[in-house]
């Protein structure tokens, strides 16, 4: 018996003794891969290590510690991310769009610090998310969010399963740091960034715009699994706090330097002795920056001696030490091959140049909207054009301006058609309006686009009910119109291309669900003039039931708050189409509820139903009343000052008073980000 006690003992042993080497070689890799960019091991001996190490835990599970590499796979489910204050403020950075302001930064530097020339460093800006990391004792004990600069989101569980974050720090040859506070920067790659929204759109998921909201989305969920499953990656790029026997770092390279010894990845950067090369380092990136495997908006300029950034000190958001150069947007040339026109659900004409594609800001682009024709006209744009592309807030193709210096002669200009191309009919520009528009509302073009509002995501959300299915359907004769989508039987669309029977299957399952979609859900979704999501929701509100919206009189409209006259009138004209009321008459019959009147208006239930929220500050992305439209939508409820009933508090820039409340009585605080993380369904609202 003690002989089989000992043998057991003799076999944990063994198995820590391997355990500890197995981490040891796997972290050297890491940090050979994430750090020096330089790996020596191949993918299959990694994964060799890491089963064997997997194997050995699920052995001897007592020896499985947090920091274990096979930890990162994610843990624990989490309702809500607890709030912890920072341990100084987290700033942000001045920005500057021009050399001059950039000297101008320099000049100002050099006055209040009294040197005759300052050197500088010069590194990427990130376009991902801050985060900072605190180590105890070499180990990763807390990773927080930037939240409102004064406290953050514990994301701990998260940033572990991200594989540049080193979970144990490495030995410096000078001493190990007791206490370390590190801030860098989150983000997914361009390339994984791709992959993911290619793979949503497979799933039917919501795409995410933009890398950057990719990785907020991917940081701040509540199942550390989904986060281990997208491909984060993060650099680091400040040291905010070090103690230990160990020499602190007197200048910025020396601390990229040291972030590099303790195992973090940091970003490429320059020392540049005057602000002169600063400059030229900038213009040089500005060039390549599409090289980088991940997207940059900008470069940030840093003071390179730390004591005289101490002396500078910082402005209430930002230090006067540092600065961020954005980059415009970038501007190409490409030649316009035609101009096409394009009809809208409301039978509006939309000029679309066709353009010979070109990569801007990172991807090919082809076509770009010119709006009308008005606009067409002020710039002059002509068939054979060579123009100036850019992308407007970097996503929105724009045509910036003609070359007219590069014409041939060969250039046609552009007119808008007489009649539809779609169906030839009469196209009439009614006298105060820019938009020319097609008057047949039984246009094929129109009505495709009319159908696939109805079944859009704020409409009656039919998943899986796409532009191509639908124009497909159309093609087939199996529908004319929405209500016609009710009668679809499921052996009709497995014979559609491209639909099996579990496609179809699928489809008949998400129209069935939409039966039971609100009266104002319902409304919005026959794409009225005028009537978007909200004023949607106020008829609703008000009239409540299909019945009493279509009878009312314009008079009667327009005694609901915010609905003009034109809205009132076009409410009217809608419902006196003998086409509108056939279809009614199908939705009726199809047993959809709004139609039926089972559906009366009530508070939404939603994600924010029955919860108050408070705004304060300016929005960068959206307007207040845009910001109280989404939150409506969610089903809540806003009110102008804080109490201890206010769910949360929704937090711009230069926040007022209310901020101050918030904290004293402990109301959730969100920043922008988060709001809108929310508002796209990418978190959740779980209370703390
Ligand atoms: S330094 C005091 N360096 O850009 C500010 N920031 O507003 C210290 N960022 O919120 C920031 N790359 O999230 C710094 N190489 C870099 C960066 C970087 C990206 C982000 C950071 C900050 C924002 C500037």
């Amino acid at each position: 018996m003690g002989d089989a006690v000992s043998r057991d003992k003799g076999a944990k042993h063994k198995a820590a003794e391997e355990i500890a080497e197995l981490r040891r070689q796997i972290a050297e890799h890491d940090y050979r891969y994430y750090v020096l960019d330089d790996p020596v091991m191949s993918d299959a001996e990694y994964d060799k290590l890491f089963r064997r190490l997997q194997q050995l835990e699920a052995e001897f599970p007592e020896l499985v510690t947090p920091d274990s590499p096979t930890q990162r796979v994610g843990g624990q489910v989490s309702s809500a991310f607890r709030s912890v204050p920072h341990t100084r403020p987290v700033l942000s950075l001045a920005n500057a769009f021009s050399d001059q302001e950039l000297r101008a930064f320099d000049r100002r530097a050099r006055e209040i610090s009294g040197a005759a020339e300052l050197d500088y460093v010069v590194e990427p800006k990130i376009d991902g998310l801050s985060i900072i990391l605190r180590y105890e004792n070499g180990r990763l004990a807390l990773g927080l969010t930037r939240g409102d600069g004064l406290s953050g989101e514990d994301v701990t569980s998260n940033v572990r399963t991200i594989g540049s974050v080193p979970l144990v720090l490495r030995d410096t040859p000078e001493g190990a740091p007791e206490y370390l506070e590190v801030r860098g920067e989150v983000f997914l790659p361009k390339e994984d960034f791709k992959q993911l929204n290619e793979e949503r759109e497979q799933n039917g998921l919501p795409l995410f715009a933009n890398p950057r909201n990719a990785a907020a989305g991917s940081l701040r969920q509540m199942d550390p699994k989904v986060t281990a499953s997208r491909p984060l990656r993060a650099l680091f790029y400040e040291i905010r706090d070090i103690r230990g026997a160990l020499p602190v770092p007197d200048d910025e390279t020396a601390c990229l330097e040291l972030l590099k010894t303790l195992g973090f990845p940091v970003p490429v950067y320059h020392h540049c002795k005057s602000i002169g090369e600063v400059i030229d380092t900038i213009s040089s990136w500005q060039e390549s920056r599409h090289t980088l495997p991940y997207d940059i908006d900008g470069m940030v300029v840093k003071v390179q001696k730390l004591g005289i950034a101490r002396a500078l000190g910082a402005t209430g958001h930002s230090p006067r030490s540092q600065i961020a150069f954005k980059f415009p947007s970038e501007q190409v040339e490409t030649k316009v091959k035609d101009i096409i026109v394009q009809v809208g659900r409301t039978g509006v004409l939309t000029p679309i140049a066709m353009l010979e594609p070109v990569v801007v800001s990172g991807s090919v682009v082809s076509r770009a909207s010119l709006h009308n024709e008005d606009l067409v006209r002020e710039k002059d744009i002509r068939i054979g054009d060579t123009v100036i592309l850019q992308k407007a807030g970097d996503i929105i193709p724009e045509v910036v301006a003609v070359l007219p210096e590069r014409r041939t002669g060969e250039e046609r200009e552009f007119a808008m058609p007489d009649g539809c191309p779609s169906c030839g009919s009469p196209v009439v520009r009614l006298p105060d309006e820019v938009a020319h528009r097609c008057v047949n509302i039984s246009c094929p073009a129109q009505i495709k686009e009319r159908l696939i509002h109805f079944c859009s995501r704020d409409a009656m959300d039919m998943r899986g009910l796409g532009p191509a299915i639908i124009e497909s359907l159309l093609q087939s004769g199996l529908i004319k119109d929405a209500g016609d989508i009710y009668s679809l039987r499921q052996e009709d669309i497995a014979k559609l291309p491209g639909m099996g029977a579990k496609s179809a299957r699928n489809l008949i399952r998400s129209i069935e669900v939409s039966k039971s979609r609100p009266l104002h859900k319902l409304l919005y979704a026959f794409g009225i003039r005028h009537v978007g999501v909200r004023t949607a929701e106020l008829i609703s509100r008000h009239l409540q039931s299909l019945d009493e919206i279509r009878d009312a009189t314009e008079e009667g409209l327009m005694a609901i708050e915010e609905v003009g006259p034109e809205t009132a009138k076009a409410v009217v004209m809608f419902f006196r189409q003998d086409s509108v009321k056939q279809m009614i008459d199908k939705l009726r019959k199809a047993g959809v509820e709004a139609a039926l009147g089972v559906q009366t208006y009530e508070d939404q239930a939603g994600p924010l139903s029955g919860k108050t929220l408070v705004l304060t500050g300016t929005l960068s992305g959206m307007t207040r009343h845009e910001a109280t439209e989404h939150i409506e939508r969610l089903g809540g409820k806003v009110s102008s000052s804080v109490s201890r009933n206010t769910f949360a508090l929704v937090v711009g820039s230069s926040p007022g008073s209310k901020l101050d409340r918030a904290r004293e009585l402990g109301v959730r605080i969100l920043t922008e980000e988060e709001f809108l993380d929310l508002v796209h369904g990418r978190s959740s609202v779980d209370e703390d």
